[in-house]
């Protein structure tokens, strides 16, 4: 999640989902922004149908409309937001809905859009976990505290065991001084829960989507960057024997 558009959300659940599958690791990637961008690449037709914006309406099953382990969207999401928006238990909607394919997936990764309404905080309350994406610039913190203040609503209000998990530090460009002086006022505040590992900012990243082609088996080299994020976020979840898969996949992926 992050209230900023940009910040690398999308990137971050398809590329972590690409990493986690390869662990072997049953993944739902769910599309919740009506950009769609997350059902792009994973090359879910644009005309697929029902999406998750139907499931939300509660005219299908979320079982049903899965393509390839992807709950797709497209922007009739955006009107299903506003029909939402006037129903009993609209914050509740998504996490009803996932509760079947909770049993079937062991993890679910949901990209949210560029807001904190109605659809995030859907996220937020189906989710166990929280991570917010932000880029590392000035105005970052301002933006953690915020995305911060709507998940702890979440959390007194309907998803007690709703956890932070941390702050990616995305699409960072450590070469300049501003990026890295960002990184330390981040680190400054949430301490521990921003994640070691950032993710640098490459064009790589750009031509990796066009070709539909993961980081992975684009640029190795820079999808060491997700490898070692996955760690840190399996690490936090204690799921330890998939990260000694990581780790094999990593020793293969990226030889010393
Ligand atoms: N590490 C990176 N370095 C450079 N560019 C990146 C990186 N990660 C993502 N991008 C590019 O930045 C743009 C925004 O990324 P992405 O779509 O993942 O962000 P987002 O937060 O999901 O955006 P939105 O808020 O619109 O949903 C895309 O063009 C993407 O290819
Ligand atoms: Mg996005």
């Amino acid at each position: 999640m992050s209230q900023k558009g940009g910040t690398g959300k999308t990137t971050t659940v398809r590329t972590l989902t690409d990493v986690i599958r390869r662990l072997e690791v049953g993944v739902l990637a769910v599309d919740l922004d009506p950009q769609g961008n997350l059902s792009d690449y994973f090359d879910v037709p644009a005309d697929a149908d029902p999406t998750v914006a139907d499931v939300l309406a509660g005219q299908v099953k979320a079982l049903d409309a899965i393509h390839n382990d992807v709950l797709p969207a497209n922007l009739g999401l955006a009107e299903s937001e506003l029909i939402l928006a006037g129903k009993m238990g609209r914050e509740m909607t998504l996490r009803r809905a996932l509760r079947e394919p909770s049993k079937r997936y062991e993890l679910i990764l949901i990209d949210c859009p560029p807001s904190l309404g109605l659809l995030t905080v859907n996220a937020l309350v189906a989710a166990d976990y929280a991570v917010i994406s932000s880029e590392a610039e000035y105005f970052s913190l301002q933006g953690v505290e915020q995305a911060l203040e709507v998940v702890e609503l979440a959390k007194d209000s309907l998803n007690p065991d709703l956890e932070w998990l941390g702050v990616v530090l995305n699409i960072a460009d450590l070469r300049t001084v501003h990026a890295r002086e960002a990184i330390v006022s981040l680190k400054k505040s949430f301490g521990d829960r921003v994640f070691e590992a950032p993710i640098r900012r490459s064009v790589a990243y750009a031509e990796s989507a066009e070709r539909g082609v993961s980081i992975l088996d684009h640029r190795p080299d820079l999808g060491a960057d997700y490898l070692a994020l996955a760690d840190e976020v399996l690490d936090r979840l204690g799921w330890k024997d998939e990260r000694r898969r990581l780790g094999e996949l990593r020793a293969e992926l990226t030889p010393a």
